[in-house]
């Protein structure tokens, strides 16, 4: 499998348009957070992309923008940041894009940033996101059972978690 050639670069506000786009994508925004089940302002979306210029990236490939990738919530006492990822072209899907930007941002994270910790979680029924994080190497931790409502019912949340060292043993 040839993985699609994208780039990571600061995320800008011309990504703010394309952004919402994805978000009104119901196969897309079904398995992000709660707020984006319902339509978002472009202020609201416009504050998520350009809020914070600590390691959050838009992905971009063949010259448009795709996806939005990075590290939140830092806890630096800790050691420790929350990973996170949106492809939003979905015809790129399913071919190892979403594991390789997660891979790098891991790299990041751990080799420059070094981190201990990279936090991260997932929908129960979402097999992309789960298959991603297994092929990069996060641990589930446990699952926030009922945590949220998709579908007309209750949904189980995935906590997974990946550490130094367990990235380095694989990716030194
Ligand atoms: C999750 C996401 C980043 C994955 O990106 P991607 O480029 O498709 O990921 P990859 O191609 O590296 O890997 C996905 C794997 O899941 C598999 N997959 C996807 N949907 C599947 C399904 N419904 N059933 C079984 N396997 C599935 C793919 O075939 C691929 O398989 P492989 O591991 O054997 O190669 C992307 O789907 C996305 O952004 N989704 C919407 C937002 C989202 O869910 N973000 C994560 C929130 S926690």
């Amino acid at each position: 499998m040839t993985i699609p050639a994208y780039r990571l670069r600061p995320p800008t506000r011309s990504d703010v348009q394309p952004y919402g786009k994805f978000l009104s994508d119901k196969n897309i925004s079904i398995w992000l957070e709660d707020a984006c089940q319902k339509p978002l302002s472009e202020t609201a979306i416009e504050y998520f992309i350009l809020r914070s210029g600590w390691c959050h990236w838009s992905i971009e490939y063949d010259g448009q923008f795709c996806g939005l990738t990075g590290l939140d919530d830092p806890d630096l006492s800790r050691g420790q940041a929350r990973f996170f990822i949106v492809l939003g072209m979905t015809d790129l899907w399913g071919q190892g894009m979403g594991t390789a930007v997660t891979q790098q941002v891991l790299d990041y994270g751990f080799k420059v940033l070094q981190l201990r910790k990279i936090v991260s979680d997932y929908l129960e029924e979402n097999i992309a996101s789960e298959r991603v994080h297994k092929k990069s190497g996060f641990t589930v931790d446990g699952r926030l059972r009922d945590d949220s409502f998709r579908n007309n019912r209750w949904i189980d949340r995935v906590i997974v978690s990946i550490l130094r060292d367990e990235f380095l043993s694989i990716h030194s």
